[in-house]
């Protein structure tokens, strides 16, 4: 079996790539990645001299490369993690969003028809649900809930879930979707909330918490979004959506104080900032249909995973070091003026 990694330079793409290379010895995988700003070829070190693996650096927007790996590569599965991820950066450019987003899975399925692969599989968000409101936590996202996207990222993903629906009725394009609630752990790009509050609390400056801090976000172990998309793509049904998500709801001041406890740091460190245009309110996800039709079930819950997380970060300073560009420093700087 044959199986491209799209996008596995980056936080999910590249713990997808470990866990795949580890876990099917006899499988070959390929990782294709722009190498934009998230995407770090040290994420990768480790695996780089494997048998099984092999990076080849492009964009999955560019047709004429693309349709070229694929006649090169004869691929079996296609899992496509490559995106513009980061809703701050949507909201100061959106078009890059719906170039990477929509054009790049427009590319890549029209290559996966060409081609015949077996199987398209989009790893999407939860984000493309909207938000619910944080009075009432009887309610959840379920896979017939109506798309309802805040932010140009959330609705260029949501353009690509239905363009992706549309290749399966269409043109009969064996695909499977999952849509993830927000993931945390190893390689994590630290424009993001844990990474990024981790770092400043280590070098004790203010943490910039949105609003009030009363945002609820529904947290999972990266390597638990891994072995649900293994499944799926061995064992899932094509044409189907599948939600993944661990129950572990906190608000984003609980996470933060969380942190600050790990790390013994003053509560006095953390700073509300302006809220975000548009900013969701509470994700939960129901992950009841992957968990009762292909019997997947997360190894972490938030609150071991978060120190191993923690010590992660602190044990990889050169990683998170490196990563952090001129480029990204700009941006900080520019997002949190105030
Ligand atoms: N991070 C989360 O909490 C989360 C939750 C649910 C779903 N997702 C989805 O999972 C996927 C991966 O998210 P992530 O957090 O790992 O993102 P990330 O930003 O860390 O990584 C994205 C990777 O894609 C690459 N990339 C971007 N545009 C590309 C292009 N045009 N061609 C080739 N490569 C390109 C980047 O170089 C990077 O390596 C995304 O599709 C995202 O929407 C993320």
């Amino acid at each position: 079996m044959k199986i491209l990694i799209t996008g596995g330079a980056g936080f999910i793409g590249g713990n997808f790539c470990h866990y795949m290379v580890e876990k099917y010895p006899n499988d070959k995988f390929v990782c294709l990645d722009a190498l934009t700003y998230a995407g770090n070829m040290e994420t990768l070190a480790d695996i780089l001299d494997r048998q099984n693996f092999k990076f080849v650096k492009g964009n999955i927007c560019d047709t004429e490369f693309v349709d070229q790996l694929f006649a090169e590569e004869k691929f079996d599965i296609v899992v496509n993690f490559a995106a513009e991820s980061h809703v701050d950066r949507s909201i100061q450019n959106p078009k890059i969003f719906l170039e990477s987003n929509v054009i790049g899975v427009q590319t890549l399925m029209d290559a996966c028809r060409k081609y015949k692969v077996a199987r398209f599989h989009q790893v999407s968000t939860d984000e493309v649900y909207g938000d619910l409101p944080l009075d009432r936590p009887d309610l959840f996202f379920h896979e017939d809930t109506p798309l309802h996207t805040s932010s140009p990222y959330s609705a260029s993903k949501a353009s690509a879930d239905l363009l992706v629906m549309a290749y399966y009725r269409t043109y009969q394009l064996p695909v499977t979707i999952s849509r993830c609630s927000n993931n945390y752990g190893p390689y994590q790009f630290p424009e993001k909330l844990i990474p990024l509050i981790i770092k400043k609390a280590q070098n004790n400056e203010k943490l910039p918490i949105y609003g009030k801090g009363e945002n609820v976000r529904d947290w999972l172990h990266v390597l638990d979004h891994c072995s649900a998309i293994d499944l799926i793509i061995h064992k899932g049904k094509v044409g189907e959506v599948y939600n993944i998500g661990g129950h572990n709801e906190r608000t984003n001041l609980e996470v933060v104080k969380t942190i600050l406890k790990v790390l013994g740091k003053p509560e006095s460190l953390i700073s509300f900032v302006t809220d975000r245009p548009g900013h969701d309110r509470r994700y939960a996800i129901d992950p009841e249909k992957i968990t009762k039709e292909l019997g997947w079930k997360p190894k972490y819950n938030f609150d071991t995973g978060i120190v191993a997380t923690i010590k992660w970060n602190l044990d990889n300073q050169a990683w998170l070091s490196h990563v952090e560009s001129g480029e990204y420093q700009n941006w900080l700087k520019k997002q949190y003026k105030d």
